[in-house]
C-alpha cells in the first residue's frame, strides 16, 4: 500500500519537519524530506487535495535542494529535485514498446455493446463475464515502465510497437511517480499504460493566461497534450499542467522474466487499485464493475449525461473484461484486443449544408419552413431535414439557401439549427423569401401581427385536410388501424376524403376494386373505422386538433361535461376554471366552438354514429386514491404492460411525467433500469417503486 495507511505519520513527520521540530542526521532528514513531498504531490496531483500551503512545500523543497547540494553523495534519480532535468532533450530516441500498444475498436449503440458482449462469451466459453466501464480519457497515450521501482521509461505511442522516449518530460509530471512499490507484489518489470491530459480548468486558465500575455491560444487540451509531451524544454512541460491517469497494465514480470498477468495480477479491477495504491492517478473513482449488458448500458447511459460535469475530456467509455485469464483467451487482432471496447459518445454538433427548404402547411394552417440539408449523422440518427420553425428564425439567424449550418442534437431532443458558418460562404448564397401564397392550395397567407406564424385560411385547404385527417386518425387521438399516412392522401386524391366526417362515409365498393385491396383489407379498414365510433370523448376532444388541445386537456375537458355540445354555449371564462385550463386553452376552445363549421363537423360525427357522450363507462378516474401524485414507468415491466400501468394510474386520479425531476413522486422501477433509476435515486423526495409495491398502492 502507498500513502494512505501513512497519513498520519506523514502529516506529524511534515509539521516537525516544517517547524524544525526534531534533530535529524543529514542522510535521515534526506529520506524523511523526500517521503514527505511524494506524499504532498499525491494528495495535490494524484487526488486534487493538499493538505499543506504552497508556502510549506516550497520550504521543504528549498531545504532538500540544500541538504543535497551539501551532500551530492546522497542524491537518487527518484528525489523530487530530480524530476525537471536542466538542458534541453535534442532528438527523442525510438524505443520499442514491452507490449504493443493497440487501440480499441468503437461503438456506438446499445445494439455494438451487445455483438461485443455475445463475442466475447463466444471467445471465452463463459455464458458470464464481468466488465468494467470506465471513462475514456481524450489526451494523448503514454506507456511507462518500472524496474525494480523505479521509473526508467516513458513513451509515447507512435506507431503502437515502436515510440518516442519522452522519459524527461514525463519525469516532470507530479502526477507520475518517480519510484513505486511493486517489487512487493514480486513485479521486476512492469509496463503500464495511461493517458497524458489537461484538465478542463487548468486548460480554460492556461489559456486565458496566454491571451493576457498576447500569447497564441490552444486548440483542445488533447493536441496541446500530445505537443507538450513533445518539447525540447522539460521545464516548459512541466509548466502546461499535464497530468496522467493510468489504467492499464500491459506486461509484468519477475526478476526471472516470468509474465505475472493472469497469476500474480487476477483483474483489470485489481490492477487499477494496485496502481492507485502506488500513487497513481487512476479511473478508480469513476469505474464500475457490470454484470450484465444492462447494467453496462444503464452506466454509459448515466455517464453520456454527466460526462460534461467531469472534470477531464473524455470522448466515450471502455469496457473491458474484467478477469486477465479471461482477456488472454480473448486475444487480440493486430489492431486491438478484443476483450476491450471503447463507446464512443454521440457528437453533439455536425455541419451540413441547407440545400432547399419546403414548406409544410400544418392542420391549423400554419406554414412551417423545413430545411432540407445535405445528410448528415448525428447522436446516432442521420439528419437531412429541420425545422425553420418560422420566418422571424430564418431571418434572426440570417440563413441563406446554400449555407452551410450547424446541427446540433442533444440526446433525445429534435435536431435544431444552432447557426450558419459565415466563414465557409463563397457568395453564391440566396436570400430565403417566404412565400405569401399557401404552396398547396394558393389562397394567400396571413400573419396576424402579434404572431410569427404565416397562416393559410382557407378552410378547404387540402393540406390542412390532410393534417387534419392524420391527427385525428392517430394513436392518441381516435386510433384508427388500417388508415395509414400513404391512404389517407391516396383517398383524398381520389376524392373520397373531403374532411374528416368522410371517414365515415367511404365508398367501400370503390376501394374494394382498387389495386392493392382486398376484400380483407377492406373489412378490416372498415372494423377499424367502425371501432373508432364507440371512443370516449376525450380521444374525440383530442382528435379535433384544437390548438393547444393535447391528451392531457382532452381529459380534463371531458370530465367536466355530458356532452362534447356543452362547449358550444361556454364562455372563455367558464373554460378557464376548468382545472387544467389556462386562458390561452380557453380562448383557443372558445374559438373553436364559435365557428359553425366545427359544429357542423361535429354533428355530422353523431349522425354517422360517433360517441359524443361523456357516459359513465369512460370516467378516466375510477377513484382518487393516486390524487395529487405523479408516476413514471422505467425498465422491463413484467407484472403489467406499460400502457395498462399509465391507465392503472390515470384510473386511480394519479398523473403520468415523462421524465425524472422534483416534480416526481414515484418511479416504478421494473428489471434492468437504466438512468432513470439512477438519476431519480439523486433525489432524495422520490420513491422508487417495484411493480409489486405500486400494485399494493393501487390496492
Ligand atoms: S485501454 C489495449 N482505457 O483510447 C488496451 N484506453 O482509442 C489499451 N484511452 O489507445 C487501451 N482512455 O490511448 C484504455 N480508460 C482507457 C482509455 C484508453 C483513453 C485511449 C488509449 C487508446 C485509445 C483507443
Amino acid at each position: 500500500m502507498y500513502a494512505a495507511p501513512d497519513q498520519q505519520r506523514l502529516n506529524q513527520l511534515t509539521i516537525s519537519l516544517i517547524k524544525g521540530e526534531k534533530e535529524f542526521a543529514a542522510f535521515a532528514e534526506i529520506d524523511a524530506i523526500r517521503s514527505v513531498i511524494r506524499y504532498h504531490d499525491w494528495r495535490y496531483y494524484v487526488l486534487s487535495e493538499p493538505v499543506i500551503t504552497d508556502r510549506d512545500y516550497d520550504t521543504l523543497f528549498k531545504r532538500l535542494k540544500e541538504l543535497e547540494a551539501a551532500h551530492p553523495d546522497l542524491i537518487t534519480p527518484d528525489s523530487p529535485t530530480q524530476r525537471v532535468a536542466a538542458g534541453l532533450t535534442e532528438d527523442f530516441a525510438q524505443v520499442a514498446h514491452l507490449a504493443s500498444m493497440l487501440s480499441l475498436e468503437n461503438s456506438y449503440n446499445d445494439e455494438d455493446i451487445a455483438d461485443f458482449d455475445r463475442k466475447v462469451k463466444e471467445l471465452t466459453g463463459s455464458p458470464t463475464v464481468g466488465y468494467c466501464v470506465e471513462p475514456k480519457f481524450d489526451g494523448s497515450s503514454i506507456a511507462l515502465v518500472y524496474e525494480n521501482d523505479q521509473l526508467v521509461r516513458a513513451a509515447t505511442r507512435g506507431d503502437g510497437t515502436i515510440g518516442e522516449d519522452i522519459t524527461t518530460n514525463a519525469r516532470a509530471l507530479s502526477s507520475i511517480p518517480l519510484s513505486a512499490a511493486f517489487s512487493k507484489l514480486g513485479i521486476h518489470r512492469i509496463e503500464l499504460r495511461g493517458e497524458v491530459i489537461i484538465r478542463k480548468d487548468v486548460f480554460e486558465k492556461m489559456n486565458k493566461d496566454r491571451k493576457e500575455l498576447s500569447l497564441k491560444t490552444f486548440q483542445n487540451s488533447r493536441n496541446t497534450a500530445s505537443g507538450s509531451l513533445r518539447l525540447k524544454d522539460s521545464r516548459e512541460a512541466a509548466s502546461r499542467g499535464l497530468e496522467a491517469v493510468l489504467y492499464h497494465i500491459s506486461y509484468a514480470v519477475d526478476k526471472k522474466d516470468k509474465n505475472l498477468i493472469g497469476t500474480t495480477l487476477h483483474t483489470h479491477y485489481s490492477n487499477i487499485e494496485l496502481l492507485n495504491e502506488c500513487g497513481f492517478k487512476t479511473p478508480i473513482r469513476d469505474m464500475k464493475v457490470c454484470k450484465s449488458e444492462a447494467e453496462i448500458e444503464g452506466f454509459l447511459h448515466e455517464w453520456e449525461t454527466k460526462r460534461h460535469t467531469f472534470p477531464i475530456e473524455t470522448d466515450g467509455m471502455v469496457i473491458k473484461v474484467n478477469d486477465l485469464k479471461m482477456q488472454e483467451r480473448c486475444g487480440s487482432t493486430s489492431h486491438h484486443p478484443r476483450w476491450a471496447i471503447a463507446y464512443k459518445f454521440a457528437a453533439k454538433q455536425a455541419q451540413s449544408k441547407l440545400v432547399d427548404i419546403e414548406y409544410q402547411v400544418g392542420r391549423t394552417g400554419a406554414v412551417t419552413p423545413v430545411a432540407k440539408i445535405e445528410p448528415v449523422a448525428l447522436a446516432g440518427v442521420t439528419i437531412s431535414s429541420i425545422s425553420l420553425h418560422n420566418e422571424d428564425f430564418i431571418k434572426e439567424k440570417d440563413i441563406k439557401l446554400g449555407d452551410t449550418v450547424t446541427v446540433e442534437r442533444a440526446g433525445e431532443v429534435i435536431p435544431y439549427i444552432v447557426g450558419v458558418v459565415a466563414d465557409l460562404r463563397d457568395g453564391n448564397e440566396r436570400v430565403i423569401i417566404f412565400p405569401k401564397i399557401c404552396p398547396s392550395c394558393n389562397s394567400p397567407l396571413v400573419r396576424p401581427e402579434e404572431e410569427a406564424i404565416w397562416r393559410c385560411d382557407n378552410a378547404e385547404c387540402p393540406a390542412q385536410a390532410e393534417e387534419r385527417i392524420i391527427h385525428y386518425v392517430s394513436k392518441d387521438a381516435m386510433d384508427i388501424d388500417g388508415l395509414g399516412r400513404s391512404i389517407i392522401i391516396d383517398f383524398i386524391e381520389r376524392g373520397y376524403l373531403q374532411n374528416i366526417e368522410y371517414i365515415y362515409d367511404l365508398p367501400y365498393d370503390e376501394i374494394r376494386k382498387l389495386e392493392g385491396w382486398g376484400e380483407k383489407s377492406v373489412v378490416n379498414l372498415r372494423e377499424g373505422i367502425e371501432s373508432s365510433k364507440g371512443r370516449p370523448i376525450w380521444r374525440l376532444l383530442t382528435a379535433l386538433g384544437i390548438r393547444h388541445v393535447g391528451v392531457t386537456t382532452a381529459k380534463d375537458l371531458s370530465k367536466h361535461v355530458k356532452s362534447v355540445f356543452d362547449f358550444e354555449g361556454m364562455t372563455v371564462e367558464n373554460l378557464t376554471n376548468i382545472e387544467g385550463v389556462g386562458p390561452k386553452v380557453a380562448q383557443s376552445i372558445f374559438d373553436f366552438f364559435s365557428k359553425e363549421g366545427n359544429i357542423h363537423l361535429l354533428k355530422k360525427l353523431k349522425e354517422f354514429g360517433v360517441n359524443t357522450d361523456n357516459r359513465p363507462e369512460d370516467a378516466i378516474a375510477k377513484n382518487n386514491k393516486l390524487q395529487g401524485k405523479t408516476f413514471l414507468f422505467t425498465g422491463s415491466l413484467e407484472k403489467f404492460t406499460r400502457d395498462r400501468a399509465k391507465q392503472l394510474v390515470e384510473e386511480n386520479g394519479g398523473t403520468l411525467l415523462s421524465g425524472v425531476s422534483s416534480k416526481l413522486n414515484y418511479l416504478v422501477a421494473g428489471a434492468d433500469a437504466g438512468s432513470k433509476l439512477s438519476k431519480a435515486k439523486a433525489i432524495l423526495t422520490i420513491e422508487i417503486l417495484t411493480e409489486d409495491e405500486f400494485l399494493s398502492l393501487i390496492g
